[in-house]
């Protein structure tokens, strides 16, 4: 339940009518309140308009006997409505001191309110003075009507808002969990449809037609993550089959040449001869494993550390220089054209730079030219390794940088070149934010790499 998106969004409808139900409700009380205040008002102008001008009429003390019987006759037992005159002749005063004990002859004509002492609300007023006459004097007449039975109305009105509110606010949620929970079936069905896909099987994938089209998306991409993983799958169970393959031979080898040793009495230089071609095939091994490992470092997504500020045409001639004698044997000449200045791990770099050149010189036409071309590409750095050659078949140019891929397998495997320059060379890119490329056109092969300046990242 926690974190679910039914819940959620029903709590979020809930939220919502809540707003609203707040809203028109505050609003309907405040326009109910408004008549409510209008109507007594409206009872207190029309029982003025009715009594002034018999107030005004009687101007002796004898009158004043019936019309105070009248106020008598007109005031309810639970004194709702209330009468006064206020006045300094006794002879015409009626309903006593007013009740907050207050002096209201100085009070200004019109409505006002007065708290009675037994009532939870307060009286509303209509004072008005009526003109002197004859005998009698000026005096203040008012009509006083108690608001609790208007706002008992309100009170009780609020109350059942409130309950229709709080009732509609819970029907909401409910029926928008409901519907979110509805609305999220395909969902549901789709994670049902990822849990039964069988664990063998990596070339299942989800059915994507059935689905509503807000869940497509996400279908086809779980669907892609899942032909990446196969992929990925492959790739690791031909690669460690490619290991143990790798190590075999060698493995073989120096099993063999130690039975043998062992099997027949040897001198000496026999034994010397032996342990020399053994620590060959021993330091083979140790390269593939140590390679192995370098791979294993950057595909884990290690980066370049060691970085130092340099000039790629400067370092490209000292490895340049190292391989002489690589190159002197098939009369190659190198050429280094351009050049950049970059923040990067120059170890790497001369390390995948040689593996290009040494790949080079080996399938070049003896007697041409290499030619090392380093150019700036925005912030990467693009350096490539061009040679006269054979023509590369398009299928082998997109695998040759896989581990131990090579395109001439049934002659590589004998010799010292394992397959895993070009792998070397990609993880040296990928280290620096870089990529690798490869194209054979017009009888020039090149192979290269770029890389992005660290210190420019
Ligand atoms: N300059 C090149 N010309 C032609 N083929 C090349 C060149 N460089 C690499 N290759 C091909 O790519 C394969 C892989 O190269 P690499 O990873 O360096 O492995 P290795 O050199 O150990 O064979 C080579 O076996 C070869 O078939
Ligand atoms: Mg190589």
């Amino acid at each position: 339940m926690k974190g679910s998106i039914s819940r959620r969004l029903g709590l979020m409808f809930a939220l919502s009518v809540m707003l609203i139900t707040a809203v028109s409700a505050t609003l309907l009380r405040c326009s109910l309140k408004q008549s409510l205040e209008d109507q007594m008002q409206n009872e207190l102008i029309l029982r003025h308009s009715v009594l002034d001008p018999v107030l005004a009429k009687y101007d002796s003390p004898a009158f004043w006997v019936g019309l105070r019987e009248k106020l008598d006759g007109l005031t309810p037992a639970d004194e709702r409505v209330r009468y006064w005159v206020l006045v300094d002749d006794p002879a015409y005063s009626y309903g006593g001191a007013m009740p907050d004990g207050q002096d209201w002859s100085k009070r200004p004509d019109g409505f006002s309110t007065v708290e009675l002492p037994d009532r939870h609300r307060p009286m509303v007023l209509l004072v008005k003075t009526i003109a002197a006459m004859g005998s009698r004097p000026e005096l203040r007449f008012i009509v006083g009507l108690d608001s609790t039975p208007f706002m008992k109305t309100l009170d009780q009105f609020t109350k059942m808002l409130i309950l229709i509110s709080a009732l509609g606010v819970v029907l909401v949620a409910l029926l928008g969990y409901w519907i979110a929970r509805f609305g999220l079936g395909p969902v549901r069905r789709l994670s049902r449809q990822a849990n039964s896909l069988p664990p063998g099987d990596s070339k299942q994938r989800l059915d994507t037609e059935a689905l509503p089209s807000e869940l497509q998306e996400l279908a086809v991409s779980f669907n892609g993550a899942l032909a990446r993983q196969e992929a990925a799958w492959c790739q690791l169970e031909g690669f460690n089959a490619n290991v143990a393959h790798e190590l075999r031979t060698p493995l073989t080898n120096l099993i063999g040449q130690t039975q043998v040793a062992l099997a027949h009495g040897r001198d000496v230089n026999e034994l010397q001869d032996l342990l020399q071609s053994n620590l060959e095939e021993l330091e083979r091994m140790g390269t593939i494993v140590n390679d192995m490992l370098f791979l294993a470092g950057a595909e884990s997504g290690q980066r370049a550390t060691e970085l130092s500020d340099v000039s790629l045409y400067e370092e490209a001639s000292k490895t340049v220089e190292y391989l002489e004698p690589v190159l002197h044997d098939k009369q190659l000449n190198v050429v280094i054209k351009g050049d950049m200045r970059v923040c990067i791990d120059r170890r790497l770099f001369h390390r995948s730079l040689a593996n290009l050149i040494q790949n080079a010189a080996r399938y070049a036409v003896p007697e041409s030219v290499i030619i090392v071309r380093l150019e700036s590409h925005g912030m990467q750095a693009q350096v490539s390794v061009s040679n006269a050659g054979e023509p590369i078949d398009n299928v082998h140019l997109e695998h040759l940088f896989e581990r131990f891929y090579r395109a001439d397998a049934a002659r590589a495997r004998s010799d010292a070149h394992h397959g895993l320059g070009l792998s070397i060379v990609r993880a040296v890119a990928s280290m620096h934010g870089g990529r690798v490329f490869a194209h054979s056109k017009d009888g020039l092969n090149t192979f290269g790499f770029s890389l992005t300046s660290q210190a420019a990242r």
